[in-house]
């Protein structure tokens, strides 16, 4: 399996403090950071777009950041994320009719590509072509749209069935992840573990960076 990676969630950072609560992460041990872009159309919720990722990207110098696209027409934003730091542009199967042109896009432009399906997308709607195209691919765990939701259990297979096809492909797991939920999703073979509510209002973010890390190593 591919390595840990904990990619912890800024959606449930204080806004008001931004650059300073990445911050907080990376000294906590975070190499990625999950940003949630949501466009109030593909979810209810409107979220943070291009120049709120710049100021991260500026202020967190050398952050990688993976960010989620949860927005209806993901071909859009592709230069505009690019422009303004993104590492990894990932888009949800849902919103788009042709994967694999927005792919090349988002390769042209310097970004890894990942795919995303939500609770009710079968794992077989990543085809292998897709698939073997992408740079990693996204379970939700949670319906998309807000944090601190409860974790979906019944989703976890799909990470076992995406983990059996392609051994070394990086998996995130996304929505309720935390010290209680952690070990199901690491057993089914995900590698790259969002985690929002869980990190960010622990008392100690470093140990609980640590335990998810060593639950994926385990
Ligand atoms: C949900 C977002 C998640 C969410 C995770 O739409 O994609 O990234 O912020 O937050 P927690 O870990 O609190 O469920
Ligand atoms: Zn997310």
């Amino acid at each position: 399996m591919p390595r840990a990676i904990i990619s912890p969630s800024v959606l449930a950072s204080d806004f008001g403090q931004l650059t300073a609560e990445c911050k907080r992460m990376v000294k906590g041990g975070a190499e990625w950071l999950h940003m949630d872009v949501m466009d109030g159309h593909f979810v209810p919720n409107i979220t943070m777009g291009a120049p709120i990722l710049s100021c991260v990207h500026k202020g967190v110098p050398g952050i990688f950041m993976d960010c989620h696209m949860m927005v209806s027409n993901p071909e859009q934003w592709v230069n505009d994320i690019a422009d303004a730091g993104g590492a990894l542009y990932c888009f949800h199967l849902e919103a788009t009719d042709d994967p694999l042109p927005l792919i090349d896009a988002i390769h042209a432009k310097g970004m890894k590509a990942g795919v995303a399906i939500s609770p009710d997308t079968p794992s077989t709607a990543i085809t292998d072509t897709i698939a073997h195209a992408a740079d990693m691919l996204l379970v939700m765990t949670v319906y998309p749209g807000r944090g601190g939701q409860k974790f979906l259990e019944r989703c976890v297979p799909k990470v076992a069935e995406l983990r059996l096809r392609f051994p070394d492909k990086d998996i995130e797991v996304d929505g309720g992840v935390g010290p209680k939920t952690i070990d199901v999703c690491a057993d089914a073979g995900s590698n790259v573990i969002v985690a929002g509510t869980a990190i960010f209002n622990a008392p100690n973010p470093e140990e609980v960076i640590s335990g998810l890390k060593a639950s994926v190593n385990r």
